[in-house]
């Protein structure tokens, strides 16, 4: 089989981060490029923490794409559990490699519109606020032909919220955004709250991860300590969930997950409850499903996953 051509669109961000460094390591999958966006971080800091990531794990060759620096109509949020810069107390180098001169919106364009004239459609991970993908599908909406589909890390189903009662980060930081790809009908994978409170990173998985990284070993220690640290009370004890690795690790082993398929909303008004994602269990709306959500997962089949694609670096 051919390597999956993807796009990673992210605001790194300490899950974005495994999450990069797992899909870097996987053959399976082809990174046309990577796209920062304003999210966990201001821009600036994402594009720098994703130009940091690819020089740590060796992947300098994949191109870098500065992203929107602000979401469509709202104030920007930024996230609460990955420290000042994103990546927790890690320090990376000064990155060397610099972001392409061409913007994301214009690489998604571009590349899509390609994609889709070829008939060889792109798959989108979407680790962040969708931002870069909303723009481009305003700018040119023909590109919706060039994406195989959207697997995205946002929203929050039956579960509560995050950042709100009812609202997930990635969600909640750009609803408009968010709005516009669920009304594109572009198939999308969903990897909501639902599913990434199920895989619960805890402090036992901290020398795992150590283990797993040969040269990047402090470094993953650094960031799952910092991670497991997320938000003790609402979990009940300390440890983080695999939000993000999750886009992956459904690319890389989608036997490990169990989706049903509905219709999914934003709610772009109310103040109470903005953000909030519904989704059309029993064919209310009288619309189509526009997305297969993920309902359960196996947790540590993923987790063994991840584990085994970072201990890769261990052999570089
Ligand atoms: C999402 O929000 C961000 O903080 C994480 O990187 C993840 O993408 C989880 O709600
Ligand atoms: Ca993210």
């Amino acid at each position: 089989m051919p390597p999956l051509p993807v796009i990673i669109d992210c605001d790194p961000g300490i899950d974005d981060t495994l999450a990069l460094l797992t899909a870097f390591v996987s053959p399976e999958l082809d990174i046309l490029g990577i796209t920062p966006v304003c999210g966990n971080q201001p821009l600036d800091r994402t594009l720098r923490n994703a130009l940091q990531i690819c020089e740590l794990g060796g992947r300098t060759d994949i191109p870098v794409y500065a992203g929107c620096a602000r979401p469509l109509l709202r104030a920007p949020i930024h996230g609460q559990f990955h420290g000042k810069t994103g990546l927790g107390n890690t320090v990376l180098p000064e990155p060397v490699k610099t972001a392409e001169p061409t913007s994301a919106v214009r690489f998604l364009t571009d590349t899509l519109r390609a994609a889709a004239a070829r008939g060889a459609p792109v798959t989108l991970c979407a680790l962040g606020p969708m931002t870069n993908l909303a723009t481009a599908l305003r700018m040119a909406p023909s590109i919706a032909g060039g994406i195989a589909r959207i697997v995205m890390m946002g929203g929050a189903y039956r579960e509560p919220g995050n950042r709100t009662m009812t609202s997930e980060f990635n969600v909640l930081a750009d609803p408009h955004a968010a709005a516009i790809v669920f009304s594109s009908n572009i198939p999308i994978v969903a990897l909501a709250l639902d599913a990434t409170h199920q895989v619960i990173l805890t402090p036992d998985h901290v020398p795992q991860f150590a283990q797993a990284g040969g040269r990047l070993s402090t470094t993953l220690a650094e960031l799952m300590a910092f991670w497991d640290r997320n938000d003790p009370g609402r979990y009940g004890s300390r440890g983080g969930p695999l939000h993000d690795p999750l886009v992956i690790a459904y690319l890389l082993a989608p036997h490990l997950f169990t989706t049903q398929r509905a219709r999914i909303f934003v709610e772009c008004h109310s103040e109470l409850c903005m953000g909030q994602t519904i989704a059309d269990w029993y064919g209310k709306s009288g619309l189509a499903p526009n997305a297969d959500i993920v309902t359960r997962v196996d947790a540590e089949g993923v987790i063994g996953l991840v584990l085994e694609r970072l201990s890769r670096y261990a052999a570089k």
